[in-house]
């Protein structure tokens, strides 16, 4: 650039694409990294076999990822090269003369953990160092072939201050370990497997730890150790209990085995996301290890049991099979995604963790898939791969693999999974590898299923029903549109599993017989597979006209509309044999009654009270036969988000909140007593067990609180905080300020304050201090949400409380966050401006929350899109959330 140009904008980071894979040029066979440990200059130096790919072109340099390190130094073969012998960029270092032939590179460098607040790499959280290498944190670590389809075994010795860094972690197995001069150890960690630079991890500093140990089926002893801060001891047991379940689970599910003498845990406080599984040393955010009857909810016990079981998975569907490059996610994620749903299904109720799981999938992907941020389960391009973490690679990754094991049926779903194991163990696969393991193991073409990893978007199914008194035959008419999504105008239709039955008069389901199909076997369920536009399926032997039971076990991640109404829903909410499909008929009624209510409350006209929609919550409540947690569950009304997507344009978001509102009043006041009732007999003085039936009492008993403090006045108050000082749990403690905390009540302040007094210190109490603020529906919560971003307590430096209180408010307070005026957009994106330099990751996720704006209305969109385009133009933003900006308003 010549004196006096102006400075060029800087080029626009460029999308990396599936269609350009090409294998690495060069293999790595071991690598051994000696690791000086420091806080502001840790010095790595790493030595590694490198020889050119026998199945990649040959002759091309050797090319080594890295990112923000000093090189202090790199020799071939013995010989220190100077720096005219290489090239060294800001993300890359290309050796131009080495072309061919196995080599010994070593290459020293350093580093600054403390320094590093982006939580990727090496990093310090509350002094200790650990390691957060997936998707792309190694280059931070040396330079080095950084991509997933680069295996290699590695010898990690680390060396640190004895006083400050007692214990020394890396992958494997340790294999020697001693004192050195000046107060310093080290240990040296072999792992024999090979793996990619992302599972690689290694954790210095001072952590308690307790242990335990598990005997595989064939014998082999494991030593199992969780890694916690000093104090925190007596809050892993429920960790350590899961761990062996999970360990003993994946071997009689799956028949995998683990293939370690150690598996060690380390919780620590600073985490981009949940958990890593790192080979043989997982790295939990410690919120999903650390619980205790009076520190943590049901909610909380369950998710450690099942994010344990999840890293705890990946050793097999993630490790020993990995994948080759980053638009594989979904091969490791979804799949692993569905191995722990089903590991939870076993542990605790399979219907009421089926709900909850459609629950979570409507509230995240569906809304991800239906915006700006849509992308296939298997993407085709990114900028940033860390963007692509999602509920539609995780979550809906998981139904895709749920979906063909509906189609191939359980038998086949093993039979591939054996031949999937076993034929890519110690591979790096794709899709099409995990496909062509079940397709054979099946004899099914799934060249159509293939489709739901291309195609972004969740389908809508329309569904009539026709019954025909006179040949006593009922004709199903399915027909199956995906709406244009980003880069995706037309669409295919896809191979849907649609699990259905038809239920009889007296409420039994009836024996189905398709016409045209010579068995006789009259099964009262089946799957229907859809493969086209429109299709016609015709039941004879149908004695009069049924009620149709559709989406069984939510078969697919489907929209459903169908022509029955009222009645059908009301009747299957007492009579549906499938515990989904009849909470589904619950919440289809009242997503119907709510935007009924909408409607009325904008055209003045007096909204309806929902009699019969509450009667038949009485009957839920009634009804000793039903679980109790699917008995909550039945109790919820559809969140004000789930209604804006289903309402789908110019939202309201006032006007929404107002009819859930009315609608919530309408049933507690019909349901007054009785849930008063219930209330009170719920109530135990069992010593709590974080069990699935004692939680799911206890969600029974939050549930009608919850419901009851729909009336908002003085008794509902009362009632809450009489629970909040007497709770002996969290679960309680929670549930009742959950409620309180959208009330303008004496009783609300009083008890947040005391809550703040015992959390004081414990900063997973604390971020619960947080988040039950940033989500209430009250007029003042932006102004608090922004008083509570300045308290002494909150940091941008810690990802659990910016979510706790910026995530929560954005993403779980709909009529706050899109308030008309667009404050709340404003605040979130001048939150996103000051978060980006210090976590990029988490400021993109955050930005993210934003993704519905377009069903909102034309004052609300407008003040969106202004605020990300205010910060897309006042300065420069990383790559991850420039990422995010750019597509949220393209
Ligand atoms: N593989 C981890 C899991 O179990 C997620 C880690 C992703 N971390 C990241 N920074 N992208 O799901
Ligand atoms: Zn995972």
């Amino acid at each position: 650039m010549s004196e006096g140009t102006s400075p060029a904008t800087p080029p626009a980071p460029q999308p990396i694409r599936l269609e350009d894979y090409t294998p690495p040029a060069w293999l790595v066979e071991s690598v051994h990294l000696d690791v000086a440990l420091a806080p502001s200059r840790t010095r790595v130096r790493a030595t590694m076999r490198v020889l050119p790919n026998p199945d990649a072109a040959a002759g091309t340099p050797l090319t080594l990822d890295g990112e923000r390190m000093t090189l202090l130094l790199v020799s071939v073969d013995g010989a220190k090269l100077d720096a005219g012998a290489y090239d060294l960029t800001d993300s890359s270092l290309v050796l131009p003369h080495l072309t061919e032939g196995t080599h010994e590179i070593v290459i020293e460098t350093e580093c600054d953990p403390q320094a590093n607040t982006s939580l990727t790499g090496l990093y310090q959280s509350n002094g200790v160092y650990c390691t957060q290498c997936e998707a792309e944190g190694f280059r931070r670590i040396t330079y080095f072939p950084d991509r997933p389809d680069v295996l290699a075994v590695y010898t990690v010795r680390l060396e640190g201050d004895a006083a400050a860094c007692p214990v020394l972690l890396a992958n494997g197995n340790c294999v020697e370990s001693g004192t050195l001069e000046g107060g310093r150890h080290f240990a040296v960690w072999h792992d024999p497997h090979p793996k990619p630079s992302y599972l690689f991890a290694m954790v210095a500093g001072d952590l308690a730890h307790v242990s335990d140990s598990f005997t595989t089926r064939s014998g082999r002893e494991v030593a199992l150790g969780i890694y916690v801060e000093h104090g925190k001891e007596d809050r892993t047991a429920y960790a350590m209990d899961a761990l062996k379940r999970s360990m003993k689970w994946d071997e009689d599910a799956f028949g995998r085995e683990y293939d370690l003498d150690v598996f060690n845990i380390v919780a620590v406080s600073d985490f981009n996301m949940g958990a890593m599984e790192n080979k043989g040393l997982n790295v939990f955010n410690d919120k999903y290890i650390l619980v205790r009857p009076d520190t943590a909810t049901d909610v909380d016990f369950a998710n450690v049991e099942a994010i344990i079981a999840h890293e705890y998975f990946h050793n097999w569907s993630g490790n020993r099979v990995t994948c080759r490059d980053w638009f594989q996610l979904c091969l490791k994620e979804g799949l692993t995604v569905f191995r722990d749903q089903e590991f939870t299904s076993d542990m605790r109720s399979r219907p009421v963790k089926r709900i909850a799981d459609v629950k979570t999938l409507r509230a995240h992907q569906f809304p991800e898939d239906a915006g700006p941020l849509a992308h296939p389960v298997r993407p085709t391009s990114y900028i940033e791969i860390n963007n692509f973490y999602t509920a539609t690679v995780y979550e809906k990754g998981a139904e895709v693999v749920r979906m063909l094991k509906a189609i191939v049926g359980e038998d086949a779903f093993c039979a591939g999974m054996d031949i999937y194991f076993s034929r890519n163990d110690g591979r790096a696969a794709t899709v099409e590898d995990f496909l062509d393991a079940m397709a054979e193991a099946s004899g099914r073409d799934l060249s159509q299923f293939k489709r739901w990893y291309d195609q972004a978007g969740t389908p809508d199914l329309v569904v009539s029903g026709r019954y025909s008194p006179l040949d006593e035959t009922y004709e199903l008419t399915v027909a199956q549109s995906t709406a244009p999504t980003p880069g995706q105008s037309q669409k295919a239709p896809l191979h849907i599993p649609l699990t259905m039955g038809l239920i009889g008069t007296d409420g039994e389901d009836l024996g189905l017989y398709l016409a045209g199909e010579t068995s006789e076997d009259g099964a009262t369920e089946r799957t229907l597979e859809l493969t086209q536009h429109e299709q016609v399926f015709t039941f004879e032997k149908v004695p009069s006209p049924p009620v149709l039971s559709l989406l069984r076990g939510f078969s697919a991640p489907v929209k459903l509309t169908t022509n029955g109404g009222e009645k059908d829903w009301l009747f299957r909410m007492a009579h549906d044999s499938d515990p989904c499909a009849r909470w589904e008929a619950g919440q289809t009624y009242a997503r119907e009654l709510l935007v009924a209510v909408t409607r009325a409350i904008a055209a003045g006209e007096k909204p309806r009270r929902g009699t019969r929609y509450a009667d038949a919550l009485r009957n839920v409540l009634t009804d000793d036969s039903l679980e109790p947690a699917f008995a909550a569950m039945m109790l919820d009304l559809p969140g004000e988000a789930e209604l804006a997507q289903h309402i789908g344009q110019d939202v309201d978001a006032d006007a929404v909140h107002a009819a859930r509102s009315h609608l919530h009043k309408a049933v507690a006041d019909q349901l007054g007593d009785l849930l008063l009732d219930r209330y009170a007999q719920l109530q135990s003085n069992a010593a709590y067990s974080p069990d699935a039936d004692q939680a799911g009492r206890r969600a029974l008993k939050n549930a009608c609180l919850r419901v009851y403090a729909g009336l908002g006045n003085e008794n509902a108050a009362r009632l809450a905080a009489t629970q909040f000082a007497s709770a002996n749990n969290m679960t309680d403690t929670e549930a009742a300020l959950a409620t309180l905390t959208h009330m303008a009540r004496d009783e609300r302040q009083a008890a947040f304050d005391s809550f703040y007094e015992r959390a004081s210190g414990d900063p997973l109490l604390l971020d619960k201090w947080f988040s039950l603020q940033a989500m209430s529906s009250r007029e003042d919560t932006l102004a608090r949400a922004m008083e509570l971003a300045k308290h002494k307590d909150f940091s941008l430096t810690r990802p659990n409380t910016v979510r706790a209180l910026v995530g929560v408010f954005a993403g779980a307070n709909p009529v706050r966050f899109h308030a008309a005026d667009g404050s709340g957009y404003r605040f979130l994106t001048a939150f996103v401006r000051e978060l980006d330099p210090i976590n990029p990751q988490v400021a993109a996720r955050l930005l993210g929350t934003l993704k519905t704006w377009r069903v909102y209305d034309a004052p609300r969109r407008d003040a969106a899109r202004q605020a990300v385009s205010d910060l897309l133009s006042a300065g420069k933003l990383s790559e991850d959330t420039y990422e995010i900006a750019t597509r949220m308003i393209a």
